[in-house]
């Protein structure tokens, strides 16, 4: 019998031939597994803005304990902190605290470039960072709705604009936005953060279009309505039982009537979709806004 192994050619008899199967096997195992370690320890470098609690703050964990290199980029530096520590105590490896407002374009050209200067490249942009301000078209005043679009659209343009020329460099990279179930359609009494939402997918579709000539994928995540997220429990129930005249625990009742898979979207449920849209499995996709919202979209 003759072989090819790495471009030779090897004469093996039959006594030899089990040995050779045996170690071609070995030797194709070593490989997969060396291959699996590179993975792991390529290290992908993330940005997360809003990492400083919430939603932002359990990406910024799932990522690191899947090996990632994190910025953590919130406007509250003390919050940024202490999610940093908490990285750095779970993984054992350096985070990165940023403090800066994503709606100011200069803080966000600078943290870029303190991200770049600690670690050389971006892989991940997760645009997250968000506000509501809820108030009926009377109620809601032209600043708060301003406040709303300048964060949640114009804070996403702004990321994306400073880290896409370093994404265009690699000719490689992947952005994620945090958009919401409110960016698919009318949400009672929240115009504002709805507008806001509807044209950050317009954003995604566009920017996915721009840039995949460029190795470049953009899409994003609708969550459902996170209902043990500090928002929720710091703010939107009591907004909302005021609102519609019932009590806190009524609002949470009506909002998880409301899906079909009957509990609430969880942090784990958005970071799941979020590290396959990250992965290269994901590599086809691009443009696309995922609902995670438990079959909401349906009702
Ligand atoms: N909580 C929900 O039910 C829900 C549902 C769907 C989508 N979302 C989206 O998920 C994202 C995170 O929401 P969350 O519930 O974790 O909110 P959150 O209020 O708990 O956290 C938001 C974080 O963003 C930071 N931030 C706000 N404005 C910023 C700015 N201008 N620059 C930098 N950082 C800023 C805040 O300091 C805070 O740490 C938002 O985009 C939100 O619209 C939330």
């Amino acid at each position: 019998m003759q072989v090819d192994c790495y471009g030779r050619r090897f004469r093996i008899d039959r006594k030899e031939g089990p040995l050779v199967v045996f170690l071609f096997r070995n030797l194709l195992e070593v490989k997969l597994l060396s291959k699996f370690i590179e993975l792991m320890n390529s290290q992908q470098v993330a940005i997360v803005t809003g990492g400083g609690q919430g939603l932002g703050q359990a990406i910024c964990r799932r990522l690191a304990e899947a090996g990632a290199h994190v910025a953590v980029v919130d406007r509250n530096a003390e919050t940024a902190r202490a999610t940093v520590h908490e990285l750095e105590r779970l993984t054992g490896r350096p985070a990165l605290a940023v403090h800066a407002d994503v709606t100011v374009e200069d803080e966000v050209a600078a943290m870029v470039a303190q991200t770049v200067a600690a670690w050389g490249r971006i892989d991940l942009l997760v645009a997250n960072a968000g506000v509501v301000i809820s108030g009926s078209v009377t109620e809601l005043d032209s600043a708060g709705f301003r406040r709303v679009i300048d964060v949640n659209l114009t804070g996403y343009f702004l990321c994306a604009k400073h880290v896409v020329p370093i994404m265009k460099a690699q000719r490689h990279g992947v952005i994620i936005q945090i958009n919401s179930i409110s960016g698919m359609r009318g949400s009672f009494g929240n115009g504002a953060y709805c507008a806001s939402k509807a044209a950050g997918i317009g954003l995604t579709q566009s920017l996915a279009l721009e840039l995949a000539e460029h190795g470049i994928r953009v899409n994003a995540i609708c969550p459902g309505h996170l209902l043990d997220s500090p928002l929720w429990v710091n703010s939107l129930y009591k907004q909302y039982a005021a609102r519609f005249q019932i009590t806190e625990e009524e609002v949470r009742r009506r909002y998880i009537d409301a899906v079909p898979l009957r509990r609430p979207c969880t942090y784990e449920d958005v970071c799941n979709a979020l590290m396959f849209l990250a992965s290269d499995r994901a590599d086809y996709m691009t443009g696309l806004a995922i609902n995670v919202n438990g079959g909401q979209e349906m009702r």
